[in-house]
Parts: structure tokens; C-alpha cells; sequence
């Protein structure tokens, strides 16, 4: 996530406009979904100042809306259609036909809803949606308390929101309920632009940010997104920590750390905590690691974080599945003297939308198992499955260093989805022969998926690969002297994990 600290609300807007036409150049086409308030007007308007003034042509992105009062149409005064038509539509001159309102009048507002969901799937998607976020958290209208998982629906309004937008009507009174994006449908948007103004927003922010992925702070479901920018005014961001704000300056990656065959890894007896999204992951990303952690006489729990039920095995049944992919994992464990634990987190069924309960799921692992040490994919794995495997384990870590006040070690591993790159990787563990054979053994445990794609020969090249060219690519830019590594190894990125504070003043060092 990116997090731009702006000193005012003007200043918040022009950059909201910037980054805007950044991306209408990079894609004219796009498809923009519009959030309506207070808020996001500042950017209207400097939008609108900014087409005239570059003569940039807007005509061929799409509209979408974010949310709708039901019982308004488009053309009632107090909709949000309507406040959108005037402070961005009509003056971008946008043809009727790219505007997408939603039918505030539907007859049936849940099909309408259906029907508005199917709509954005056959514009392509949205490329960037503009958010606003409410006192209470919600983001569109998606009040506290509403499933991340839910798509466009009818939502009742909570007394707050009621409260806070009576203003724009003549009535006084806000309707009760609106037609709402999902946070599921906001979190398919290929980017994310969410704007905070005023101190009345710092609480949300800071939630938002810094507390823990919660149903009842809807905007902490943003943090699971690959592509969100945040911008805030100064009084928005008041209640953020330094840490929050410049995590660059907090971030010291560990110096590269070589195991050459016959080093010790650790000398002290640990319990390690190995974690795959899929049931097969772990000895294709860690194996021959394992294996000597096995060998020195550490503890090992396997974790898998989903059933793994979607992949193909002809004629099985979802229960099969389920069953054979959880004996494939016993009998992997076993052969590093460990036993396997599936978790079957529920992204796995909701489209890869997480939960605060599977967070919860992985903190009772940790608060039973203490780890010293967990592997895990990568939070940049671009495979969603481990990608949402990563960032729940790392949510669900740091509640558990936070509340028991002990740090450990997280190794991030790669795997067939995702090689990290030259500078990624800051651990180097190099296998011996019967490390690889273990590692080999145990991919191949999983009978079901090696008959469908062979990963052991994967995950063997890959490891005989970096064992050749790592020492080259280090050697060439760096001088980091790295001695010749055997016929394969495995590489990690290692992270400390500590409880906040720890680490953290309230002004940068
Ligand atoms: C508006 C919307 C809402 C607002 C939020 C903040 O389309 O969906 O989520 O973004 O209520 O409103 P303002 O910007 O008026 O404070």
C-alpha cells in the first residue's frame, strides 16, 4: 500500500488528479468506478480544471458507480448520480452511453444488484476505483459488520452514515437504504484510490491501518489489496505512527546469511512451524531445508492453510479431495518425523476474500503451537491462494507477537509462482544430496497432484539452478564473497518479527 501525507485538503486533491491522469494515460479506455460525499469533490474539480487547462480527451473511459439511495433515480436532485453528473459528467463532456449509474428505482434492488455486478464483468472490470471512507469505517456502503466476501448489494445504512449525510437533504432525512459495490467486488478492482480529509477521519484511518483485520472496520479489508494508494491530508493521518507513515525508514533487511553444508543452523532445539497454502507446498518451496533442520533435531508442525480441494483429480468428489489431499500431507510430514494440520481457511470457498476468523484460526495455531521460526509463501507470490495464504499468516502473526510480546523468525519462501529476484532473497541454505532426495520425497507424496504436473522436477531444476547461478549474480555486482554452493540449495527472505513498539519511536531515527 502506498500512503501519501498530504498538507491539505487542496493539496490531497491535486494529487488525487495527478495520479488520475497518470493512469488515463496509461489506459484511455479505463473503467473508473466514482465514490460520491464531501471528500472526493475537491478532486472533481481539480479533474475537470486539469482537462480543460492539458486539453486531454476523457471520451473513452467507462463510469461506474459506487453506490446509489434506493428510491432515487438518476435524475432526482439528491442523488448520487446526480451530484456525480454535475461535478464530473457533464462538465467532462462524457457521453451518456460510458456512464453507468446504478437504478436507485429497480423494482427488484437484489437482482439489480446481480445485474450491476454482471455489468462491470462485461466492461472488463474496473481499473481504478475512488473511495472515500466514513467515521465508522465503511467504505461504499458497506456499513460495519458486512461480510468482506459480499458483492453488490442492498445495504441498510447505519445511524451514523444517516446522520453524517442528512445535510444533503432537503428533508433532512437520509434514506435508509442504497445500493452498495461489495467490499468482494471493490477488492476486484485492478487499483485503489482512497482519499481522507479532516481530523473526523483520523480514528478510521488509524483503524484502518493499525488495527487488526475487522468486519467491523470495513477499510481494513483495502490492506489485502495488491494495488492501493491512500491519500490524506494531515489531520487524516494525525493518529497514524511514524512507522505507518515511513515504513522505509523503519526496514533494515537482514545481510545476507549463507548455511554451507555442515554449518549449523541453529544450535538451540526449535519449534518451526511450516506453512503451505496448498497441501504440496511445503517441500516444493523448503524440502531440502527442512530436511536439515530435521536432521539437527528441530520440532516440525505442517500446516496447510486450504484444503486444496480445486485442484483436478478425474472422477473425485470435493470430499475426495479434500480427504486424499490431507493423507498425501500426513504421510509428507511423516517423513520429516512431523504431522500435518489442515486449517481449511475459508478464502479458499469466498474467492480468495479473507476473514477476520481465519485470521483467528491461524492466532490459536500460533497461541497452541509458539513457533520460533514459521516458513511460509510470499505475501508477493502472485498464485492468490498463496498470496492471501501469506498476508492472513502475517496478519495473524504480528496479533500473536503483539499479545504474547515474544519475536520470531519468518522465512518466506519461492515456488513455482514466484522466483524472487536477485535482491529479494537474504537466506541461502544450501542442500546436500540426501536433503534433495528428502525434499523430492516429499513432493512426491503427493501422488495426486505429481500425476497431474510433475513439481518435483520443478522444484529439483529450480534448486540446481540457484545453486549455479546465485554465487554469479551476488558475486558480479556486490563483491559479497559467496563460496561455491553444492549441486543445489534453497533461498528465503528471513524477517524478524517483533512486537510493535519494539522497534518504533514516535519519531523516526
Ligand atoms: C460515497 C460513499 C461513502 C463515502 C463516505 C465518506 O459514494 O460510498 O462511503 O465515501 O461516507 O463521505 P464524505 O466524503 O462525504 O465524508
Amino acid at each position: 500500500m502506498r500512503i501519501i501525507q498530504t498538507s491539505d485538503y487542496q493539496e490531497m486533491s491535486r494529487t488525487a488528479a495527478l495520479l488520475i491522469l497518470n493512469q488515463l494515460l496509461e489506459k484511455p479506455q479505463a473503467v473508473i468506478g466514482l465514490a460520491t460525499g464531501h471528500t472526493p469533490s475537491g478532486l472533481y474539480r481539480e479533474w475537470v480544471l486539469a482537462r480543460y487547462s492539458l486539453g486531454i480527451a476523457m471520451n473513452g473511459l467507462h463510469f461506474c458507480h459506487l453506490d446509489e439511495y434506493l428510491g432515487l433515480d438518476h435524475t432526482h436532485p439528491e442523488s448520487m448520480a446526480a451530484f456525480l453528473h454535475q461535478h464530473l459528467i457533464q462538465p467532462l463532456g462524457i457521453p451518456a452511453e460510458r456512464v453507468h449509474y446504478m437504478p436507485g428505482l429497480a423494482a427488484d434492488p437484489e437482482q439489480a444488484c446481480r445485474d450491476y455486478e454482471a455489468l462491470i464483468e462485461q466492461l472488463g472490470g474496473i481499473d481504478l476505483q475512488i473511495l472515500g471512507i466514513g467515521q465508522n469505517g465503511h467504505i461504499a456502503f458497506n456499513e460495519p459488520g458486512t461480510p468482506f466476501h459480499r458483492q453488490t448489494h442492498l445495504a441498510r445504512l447505519s445511524d451514523s452514515t444517516r446522520q453524517a449525510n442528512a445535510h444533503y437533504f432537503r428533508s433532512g432525512q437520509t434514506p435508509e437504504y442504497a445500493l452498495t459495490l461489495g467490499p468482494a467486488t471493490i477488492m476486484k478492482a485492478r487499483r485503489i484510490l482512497l482519499l481522507a480529509s479532516g481530523a473526523n477521519k483520523a480514528n478510521a484511518i488509524q483503524h484502518m491501518l493499525e488495527g487488526p483485520l475487522d468486519e467491523n472496520c470495513p477499510a481494513t479489508l483495502l490492506r489485502f489489496h495488491p494495488h492501493v494508494t491512500l491519500i490524506l491530508d494531515r489531520e487524516a493521518a494525525a493518529k497514524l505512527s511514524p512507522m505507518t507513515l515511513h515504513p522505509a525508514e523503519y526496514c533494515h533487511p537482514a545481510p545476507l546469511t549463507v548455511f554451507y553444508q555442515g554449518t549449523v543452523l541453529f544450535p538451540e532445539r526449535k519449534r518451526i512451524l511450516v506453512c503451505a497454502p496448498h497441501p504440496d507446498d511445503a517441500s516444493i518451496g523448503c524440502g531440502g531445508t527442512l530436511s536439515r533442520l530435521k536432521a539437527e533435531g528441530h520440532e516440525l508442525l505442517f500446516v496447510s492453510m486450504t484444503t486444496g480441494h480445486r485442484a483436478e483429480i478425474p472422477e473425485s468428489s470435493q470430499e475426495e479431495r479434500i480427504r486424499l489431499r490431507q493423507q498425501e500431507a500426513e504421510a509428507e510430514a511423516a517423513l520429516y518425523d512431523s504431522q500435518a494440520v489442515g486449517l481449511a481457511l475459508e478464502f479458499y470457498e469466498h474467492n480468495y476474500c479473507p476473514s477476520s476468523q481465519d485470521v483467528a484460526r491461524i492466532r490459536t495455531l500460533l497461541q497452541n503451537y509458539h513457533p520460533d521460526l514459521v516458513f511460509s509463501a510470499s505475501e508477493a507470490d502472485r498464485h492468490p491462494a498463496h498470496r492471501m495464504s501469506a498476508l492472513l499468516l502475517n496478519e495473524a502473526l504480528q496479533q500473536y507477537v503483539q499479545t504474547t510480546g515474544r519475536s520470531l523468525q519468518r522465512w518466506s519462501y519461492e515456488g513455482p509462482w514466484f522466483l524472487f529476484a536477485r535482491d529479494d532473497f537474504n537466506t541461502v541454505v544450501e542442500l546436500g544430496h540426501a536433503d534433495l532426495q528428502l525434499k523430492l520425497a516429499g513432493i512426491q507424496a503427493h501422488q495426486s497432484q505429481i500425476r497431474r504436473k510433475r513439481y518435483d522436477l520443478a522444484a529439483e531444476a529450480l534448486a540446481r539452478f540457484r545453486a549455479i547461478t546465485t554465487p554469479e549474480s551476488r558475486l558480479s555486482n556486490f563483491g559479497t564473497e559467496l563460496q561455491n554452493l553444492g549441486e543445489a540449495i534453497e533461498i528465503f527472505q528471513r524477517v524478524e518479527i517483533k512486537p510493535r513498539g519494539e522497534n518504533e519511536n514516535r519519531t523516526p531515527p
